[in-house]
């Protein structure tokens, strides 16, 4: 058998004793399966007195991560620490830097700053994988990466934040609004540290921009997406679009458009009975279509401690193997600018607004509607109070500049008492 493979592993949180435990109990696996004993010489996180629940004996420790991807005895750097800047960007430079392949789980890094990390490591001749990166457990970079090479990639899609999905099925389950569910997640630990990195659409959206440039052959682009969170996203929506037959869901979609590339992230609504209706709780999901393949669904756990560590150890045995691809599928030098499109491809359109309740409303809305081009496919009105009248309408296909406009028309008279909500509607 050939040297064995040693791992430094910077970060001890989840992911990493995840990592530390699947080393520990699956040696022989590991080594049948590369041809190699992988092993870990050093560790490093913040606090060297911290339970983490696994044993961390026979290790060196470094407090810094940027020494610990200098050492001599470390061949792979896996960097499982976070954060797109600071100790995990400085520490994965100075492994690139320093001879070392890198294995990390940090979405936030490789869509802010992938470029030029990819072409820094490809010019050094090393090796960075990310499986871990996007949608947890599921392989969906190798799926993009490897499986499906050969085709002309025509759309990416999925739910790639198992916090929101958790957030938006509890709410539909439970009744129970927004704040009440966030604060239930937050005391269950769903919650990155910032949450806003999650119920703002953000974390999703990093995983979007590297699904994106591997799909497209562009540069990672997370400043090109249309963001937008679930933090707006009330009861009264969900239920009303349960009881149209939808469930709401924050989808991240990148596809190819006459214009350019489009992407978004942002709340949809997608028929219920559909597979990304089902997806469940933490739940993730990736649609992939190509011109050859038609279309591939991934569905797995996207977060936690077995599933992120098992996407690591994924690129470890890879790299334990000789495997060694470009960064995100084809050199770094190749990937194109991403032209940036606004989403202009027509969908149908969910909206709410509370109407007064006096003869013509309705009609003015229908009207307003329809001076922008947007024709009505369903409506319904119900629990009136004395003075308002909640109404819903589903649109046939229309853009959301029509849509946009008819809202801000709508704004402008005397019949809508709040502003109204609008939330494309996804088939899959
Ligand atoms: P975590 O539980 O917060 O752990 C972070 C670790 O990094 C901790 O051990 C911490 O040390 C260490 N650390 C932080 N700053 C450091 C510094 N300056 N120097 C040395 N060590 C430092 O995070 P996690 O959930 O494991 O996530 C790690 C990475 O995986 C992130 O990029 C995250 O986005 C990604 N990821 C996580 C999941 C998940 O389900 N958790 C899923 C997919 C991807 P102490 O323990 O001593 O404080
Ligand atoms: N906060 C992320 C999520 C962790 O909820 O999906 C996994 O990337």
């Amino acid at each position: 058998m050939t040297e064995p493979l040693r791992l430094g592993v910077a970060g001890l949180g989840t992911v990493g004793a995840g990592v530390v435990r699947i080393v520990r109990t699956q040696a022989e696996l590991l080594s049948a399966r590369t041809g190699r004993r992988i092993e870990i010489t050093a560790v490093s996180a913040r606090d060297r007195s911290k339970d983490r629940g696994v044993s961390l004996s026979g290790y060196a420790w470094e407090d810094d991560p940027v020494a610990l991807a200098r050492r001599d005895d470390v061949d792979i750097f896996v960097e499982l620490v976070g954060g797109s800047e600071g100790a995990a960007k400085d520490a994965i430079e100075a492994a690139i830097d320093s001879g070392k392949d890198v294995v990390t789980a940090n979405k936030a890094l490789l869509a802010l700053h992938g470029q030029a990390l990819a072409e820094r490591a490809e010019a050094a001749g090393r090796a960075i994988r990310y499986e871990a990166a996007v949608a947890g457990g599921i392989p969906v970079i190798k799926a993009l990466t490897e499986g499906l090479a050969a085709n002309e990639i025509t759309r990416v899609m999925g739910v790639m934040n198992g916090t929101c999905n958790y957030i938006l099925t509890r709410m539909e389950q439970s009744g129970l609004p927004y704040e009440e569910v966030f604060k239930e997640a937050d005391a269950l630990g769903y919650l990155e540290a910032d949450p806003t990195l999650d119920v703002g659409g953000i974390d999703a959206g990093h995983k979007l921009a590297i699904l994106a440039a591997i799909a497209f052959g562009t540069q990672p682009d997370f400043g090109g997406i249309a963001l937008e969170g679930i933090d707006r996203v009330s009861i009264d929506d969900i239920r009303a679009a349960a009881d149209m037959g939808f469930r709401i869901k924050l989808l991240g979609v990148a596809q190819r458009t006459g214009r350019g590339l489009e992407q978004r992230m942002q709340p949809c609504l997608v028929p219920a009975g559909s597979p990304l209706g089902q997806l469940e709780g933490g739940t993730n999901m990736v649609v992939i279509e190509g011109d050859a393949v038609e279309q591939v669904v991934l569905r797995g756990p996207g977060a936690g401690m077995g599933p992120t560590a098992s996407a690591v150890m994924g690129d470890v045995c890879d790299l334990a193997r000789g495997i060694r691809l470009p960064v995100f599928g084809q050199p770094a030098g190749s990937l194109q600018p991403a032209p940036r499109a606004q989403s202009d491809l027509p969908a149908p359109y969910y909206l709410r607004m509370k109407l007064v309740d006096k003869p013509g409303a309705l009609a003015r809305v229908a009207a307003t509607l329809g001076d922008a081009g947007i024709s009505i496919d369903r409506m319904r009105q119900y629990g009136h109070s004395e003075a308002e009248a909640p109404v819903l309408i589903v649109t046939h296909k229309a853009t959301r500049a029509a849509i946009d406009t008819a809202l801000e028309t709508l704004g402008d008279t005397d019949v809508v008492t709040s502003a109204p909500v609008a939330l494309r509607i996804e088939s899959l």
